[in-house]
Formats: structure tokens, C-alpha cells, sequence
């Protein structure tokens, strides 16, 4: 069977991923990549699929009504998965009104022309963050679906209005819809404004490594693949109209996170440099997989210490693709989420 599947957000880090995952796997479905390319998005990224015949990038807003519908009559797409979003929690404390456009405008956009052009099934990538934060003195708590929205940061409340939207469109129009809400993603293509990739790359080039707070917070940290693997089994086998959690039970302290790369890469823990918290810091995060393990048979299949190996030789064996990024407009968000802080 021939299928035509648009990603939107495919030149971020986890729709990269997710487009090799499908191309891999599925190599008679059409995969069209819909990207704004803002600087979260990189072309560079794509760079092995871009020439495929059963392959298309095409730049564009998902806010772009007219050039979102165009696209629809165009392509015909069977299946559409929702990556695009401003996804960095300290972008939406600086500047919330983009992630109140990108994520919910161009969700509902993407929506209507879904209703529009046949009815087609769409999936939203959502986030375990509209749940809010756990205690870190409760570890028996986790994230189940039925845990209420509860959100923290304009990222999280705007993907939270987003799923909400999601559901109405399920229940008032019958669009044929699935969520999914996953952990914190690691692994190749990472944007290095985010924990993980920026203290890798600031650890190669000797620099202060900012740990926000004590670096007490907690994340459930799932490797990027297994998130791909989840959505093409909730794409394939889910049913319609549920929420599946996604995280793989690998709660992790942000300050052991940094203190494990200064490790690996045989870098002084001196570089760790202490800064003011995040507003409104989420504590702890950690979700129960529980359905989409019963129902989809889904298990993360790398552990988080293969998984770290793997990524910080990514990062290594790719310098050009990060340093390329943080030689750019990265030096002024830098300097402004940094300096003084
Ligand atoms: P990312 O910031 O790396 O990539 C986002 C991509 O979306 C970029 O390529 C960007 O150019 C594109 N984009 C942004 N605005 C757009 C618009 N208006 N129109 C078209 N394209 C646009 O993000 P990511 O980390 O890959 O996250 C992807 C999705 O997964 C997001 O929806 C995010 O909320 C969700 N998510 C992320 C994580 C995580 O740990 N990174 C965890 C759970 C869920
Ligand atoms: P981040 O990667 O931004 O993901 P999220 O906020 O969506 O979980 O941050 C992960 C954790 O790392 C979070 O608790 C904030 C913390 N953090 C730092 O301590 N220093 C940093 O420079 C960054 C970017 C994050």
C-alpha cells in the first residue's frame, strides 16, 4: 500500500527524525515535509532524503491558509503528523505570542484543511508539559492520560489549547484525530538551545555550562528513535480519538545530566556555572506508558546510557552542522538568555 504522509515541522529535531524513521521503513509511502524553516528548522538536516523521488520539502507556514489548502489539493495527503511548533520554553517566557500563532492557529489551520480536502487523519505531537509538574517527594506519581491539564509556560499552555482543539475537532466535526504526548526527546539533530545538545557544545568549546536553579529539576529523558516508533504505531494500529503518553521511565536530575557529559568528555565539573532560575521552573516530569505499552505493545528499546554515548558521538562526528548553528543569530539569543543572568 502507497501512502501520502505529510510531516510538518520535518526539518526540526524530532520530525527529522521521524521522516529517515518513515523513509526507512516505509519506503512506497510519499513523505512531503512542510517547514517554515524559522531558525529551529534546518534544510541541512534533510539533506540525505532531499533528492529521494518519494520525497518533497516545501517551505511553508502552517499558519498559511490559502498556501496550506493549495498544498492539500496538490498533494492529497492520506495521513498528516503534526510536528511544527515553537517548542523552547525559554523563547515563549521572552516572547509568548508566536507559540500562541505557530502552535494553535496553524494546528487548527492544518485541522480545516484536513476537514476540508476528505476527512483525513491527522496526528498532533503533543507534549507530557500540558500536564503541569510533579513533587520531586512523590516519585509514585506519574503522568497517566487522565492527569488534568495544568500548565506552566505559554509552550505548554499554548500546546495544551492545541490538544484541546484536537479533541473538539474529533468530537463536534469527526475528524479521524490521535494525540500523543511524549517525555523530553535526546539524540541527533538536537537544537543546541536545548539542555542537552547546548552543554555538549558548550563543553567542546570550554564554555560555562548554565544550570538553572540547583539543577534539581527532574526529566524523563526518551531517546529520539523510540519517539518516532511510537507515533508510526499510534499512526498505524492507534485508535481514533485517544491520547497515548509516550516516556520510557528514565527520570533523570538536570545537574547529573551536565555532570555525565563533563564525564564523557573528559571536561572539568568546574564549567558548571550555577544561573538564575527559569520562571515558573517546572519541578519534575515522569509519565506512565502504561496504554500505549498495552495497547500498541510499545517499549523504548535504547537505554539512556547507550542513548547519551550515541549522542554525544553524534555531536562529535557532526560538529559542522552545530557550529554552523551557533555561529549565526544563535550569538544574539545567547547573549540575551545568558548574559547578566
Ligand atoms: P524543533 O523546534 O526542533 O522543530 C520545530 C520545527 O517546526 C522547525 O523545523 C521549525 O522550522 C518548524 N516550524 C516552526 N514554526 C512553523 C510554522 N509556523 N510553520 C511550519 N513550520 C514551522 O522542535 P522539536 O523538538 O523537534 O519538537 C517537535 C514537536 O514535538 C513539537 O510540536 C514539540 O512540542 C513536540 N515535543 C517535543 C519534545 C522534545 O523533547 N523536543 C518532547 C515532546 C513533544
Ligand atoms: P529544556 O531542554 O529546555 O527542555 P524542557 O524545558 O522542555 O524540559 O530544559 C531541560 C531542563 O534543563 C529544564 O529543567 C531546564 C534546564 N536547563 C538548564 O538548567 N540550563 C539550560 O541552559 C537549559 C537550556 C535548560
Amino acid at each position: 500500500m502507497s501512502k501520502t504522509v505529510f510531516v510538518t515541522g520535518g526539518a526540526g529535531f524530532i520530525g527529522s527524525n521521524f521522516i529517515f524513521h518513515m523513509m526507512d521503513k516505509y519506503p512506497a509511502y510519499r513523505i512531503v515535509c512542510l517547514d517554515k524553516l524559522t531558525y529551529a528548522g534546518n534544510l541541512s538536516t534533510l539533506a540525505s532524503v532531499l533528492k529521494k523521488e518519494n520525497f518533497r520539502f516545501v517551505k511553508i507556514d502552517i499558519c498559511d491558509r490559502e498556501g496550506i489548502y493549495q498544498l492539500f489539493e496538490e498533494e492529497k495527503p492520506d495521513v498528516v503528523v503534526n510536528f511544527a511548533a515553537e517548542s523552547h520554553v525559554d523563547r515563549s517566557i521572552e516572547d509568548p505570542e508566536v507559540f500562541l500563532k505557530t502552535n494553535i492557529l496553524g494546528t487548527q489551520i492544518l485541522m480545516d484543511a484536513c476537514r476540508k480536502f476528505g476527512n483525513i487523519r491527522f496526528h498532533q505531537v503533543s507534549t507530557d508539559e500540558v500536564y503541569g509538574d510533579l513533587p520531586l517527594d512523590r516519585p509514585d506519581l506519574l503522568f497517566t492520560e487522565e492527569t488534568p491539564i495544568h500548565t506552566s509556560s505559554p509552550y505548554s499552555a499554548a500546546k495544551a489549547s492545541a490538544d484541546l482543539m484536537v479533541q473538539a475537532y474529533h468530537r463536534t466535526f469527526g475528524l479521524p484525530v490521535t494525540i500523543s504526548r511524549c517525555s523530553n526527546n535526546y539524540g541527533p539533530y538536537h537544537f543546541p538551545e536545548k539542555l542537552i545538545p547546548l552543554m555538549i557544545a558548550n563543553a567542546l568549546n570550554d564554555k560555562p555550562l548554565p544550570v538553572y536553579g540547583e539543577g534539581l529539576n527532574v526529566r524523563d529523558w526518551l531517546y529520539v528513535e523510540d519517539h518516532c516508533k511510537a507515533i508510526d504505531l499510534i499512526l498505524h494500529k492507534g485508535r481514533i480519538g485517544e491520547v497515548y503518553n509516550i516516556g520510557g521511565h528514565n527520570e533523570m536530575r538536570n545537574i547529573d545530566i551536565v555532570r555525565l557529559i563533563c564525564k564523557a568528555l573528559d571536561k572539568p565539573e568546574s564549567l558548571i556555572t550555577y544561573v538564575a532560575d527559569r520562571k515558573g521552573h517546572d519541578m519534575r516530569y515522569a509519565i506512565d506508558p502504561t496504554k500505549i505499552h498495552n495497547e500498541l505493545g510499545w517499549l523504548p528499546e535504547t537505554r539512556f546510557e547507550e542513548g547519551i554515548q550515541k549522542t554525544i558521538q553524534w555531536y562529535l562526528d557532526n560538529r559542522e552542522w552545530w557550529e554552523t548553528i551557533i555561529s549565526g543569530e544563535y550569538q544574539n539569543y545567547y547573549k540575551n538568555m545568558y548574559e547578566n543572568r
